[in-house]
């Protein structure tokens, strides 16, 4: 699975990068940045399906990988 942006949706609510810390960041602006570009790890699909889910924008989705 991979983290696809929309960032013309981004408003900056920072509900993902406190969800899920190890897959979203904050930029200087406190818009989204992806700290994982390629595939996500295992370990993180669980926190980043939740941030996913909860950003207020529907700015994120979870694309599957088309290999
Ligand atoms: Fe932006 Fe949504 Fe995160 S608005 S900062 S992608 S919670």
């Amino acid at each position: 699975m991979k983290i696809d942006v929309d960032r013309k949706r981004c408003q900056g609510h920072g509900r993902c990068y406190g969800l899920a810390p190890d897959v979203f960041e904050p930029d200087e602006e406190g818009y989204v940045a992806l700290m994982v570009t390629g595939e996500l790890p295992p370990t993180s699909v669980p926190d980043a399906r939740l941030a996913v889910d909860t950003c207020p924008e529907s700015a994120l989705r979870l694309v599957a990988d088309p290999d």
